[in-house]
């Protein structure tokens, strides 16, 4: 990300060099800055919003569209130049870091108290800069997932798959079955979610060296010449519209049975319960062949940032961040959008079967060492290496170029800092 470079230049031209006396008080007025517009995401945006209303404060939405956030994260840089800087921001991962260290960011820890012992260690540590916390986390998506339509499935008389085998098996079917077999979206960022859960069927201990470490020697092994062969294979299952075409519509593909499957993390759920489709019978949710012991985490997180006049949160920054880690809010925003609490300890008993699941599969995972980052979903890198290597993925997804020198084009963007 070029939020060093971008900070620089703000700080030249005079506009935000840390707190300026002169700025007015906050009004309790809060501008929240997102990219939840989808039908399931906005109603999960939609419980903060209604909280927030009943305890006073006025809710400004900045809603930018685009999954995954490439958009927003743009109109937030606009944003902070021009000195407009939202009250929170959704904002997750390495990111956070990369914000907190141009010093425009508040600490929350007066609503914090008992939060350590309520996170799991790893995400504890992400929404911190300086000993602090500067984030306040909703929930844990599981990347991994396949979804899958059971009436299709059912009328193509496959079973669901547990390898990569079996998918093509399943795969096959449905398409003499006349079913489009795989539902997919065009953007770089749901290319990029592909090829890591086919990174991760490869194991969790490969997933860490070639994501998390930039091993050069697993980002240039035989085994991740496979990784693109296997994706290369899976795009012949592709319809040929699916160019530009938003995630949440390639799930209504698989909602309303045009296509068979698809793969994405469990937002999509959200979009399954709009349209009042049930987990195990209208539809299946499947951990991504070879991916079923492992897990890939993506937590959302608001950050707060420092407001005019003020050196430190006010009182709508408090409010917001204790709402999104009170047990209550926990439930209702994750209920609503496919997630699990990030909170531990919060009842799954309200969950659907897929939640559950993905509760206790997590539990596995962080036991056995295999749960991991999401790349594609900003957790395991900064902006700068993961936008390299997302744009090698999605050329290679966009072009007859060859695994080979896909590995090579991989291995050298890992080198971007
Ligand atoms: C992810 C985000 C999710 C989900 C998705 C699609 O990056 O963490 O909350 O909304 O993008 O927009």
């Amino acid at each position: 990300m070029k939020v060093r470079k971008l900070m620089g230049a703000l700080c030249a031209a005079g506009l935000l060099c840390g707190a300026t006396a002169s700025a007015v008080q906050a009004a309790e007025a809060v501008s929240v800055l997102h990219w939840w517009t989808s039908g399931g995401e906005s109603k999960a945006v939609g419980v903060l919003k209604d909280d927030m209303t009943k305890q006073g404060y006025t809710w400004k939405d900045f809603a930018v569209a685009g999954g995954a956030g490439a958009a927003a994260m743009t109109a937030l840089k606009t944003q902070v130049i021009s000195g407009n800087a939202p009250t929170a921001a959704q904002i997750k991962g390495p990111l956070i870091q990369e914000w907190a260290e141009q010093g425009v960011l508040v600490p929350i820890d007066s609503v914090a108290g008992d939060w350590k012992k309520n996170l799991p260690p790893e995400i504890d540590k992400i929404i911190h800069a300086d000993g602090k916390y500067v984030a306040a986390p909703f929930s844990v998506h599981r990347v991994n997932w396949l979804y899958i339509n059971k009436a299709a499935l059912d009328k193509a008389g496959g079973k669901v798959p547990t390898t990569w085998a079996e998918f093509f098996q399943v795969a096959d079917k449905m398409k003499a079955a006349g079913i489009q077999p795989v539902a997919m979206g065009g953007q770089p960022w749901q290319d990029l979610t592909l090829w890591e859960d086919v990174v991760l069927s490869e194991g969790a201990d490969f997933y860490k060296k070639a994501i998390v470490d930039l091993d050069q020697k697993t980002l240039t092994s035989d085994k991740m010449v496979q990784v693109f062969d296997t994706v290369r294979k899976i795009q012949g299952y592709f319809d040929n519209g699916r160019t530009g075409r938003d995630w949440n519509l390639a799930t209504a593909m698989v909602i309303n049975g045009k296509a068979g499957m698809q793969f994405m993390g469990d937002w999509a759920k959200g979009e399954f319960a709009g349209a009042n489709k049930k987990a195990g019978t209208d539809y299946i949710c499947a951990a991504v062949p070879g991916t079923e012991k492992s897990y890939t985490f993506n937590v959302d997180s608001f950050v707060f940032f420092q407001q005019k006049g003020q050196k430190a949160a006010t009182p709508g920054q408090l409010a917001l961040a204790k709402t999104i880690m009170s047990p209550e809010f926990q439930e209702q925003f994750s209920l609503n959008k496919g997630s699990i609490p990030v909170r531990l300890g919060v009842k799954m008993d309200k969950f659907d079967d897929c939640a559950k699941k993905s509760y206790s599969d997590e539990q596995t995972a962080i036991k056995s060492g295999g749960y991991v980052p999401s790349l594609a979903h900003g957790m395991a890198q900064g902006d700068a290496t993961a936008g390299a290597m997302t744009d090698v993925v999605t050329k290679f997804m966009n072009s007859s170029q060859d695994s080979k020198s896909a590995v090579a084009a991989l291995a050298n963007a890992a080198k971007t800092k």
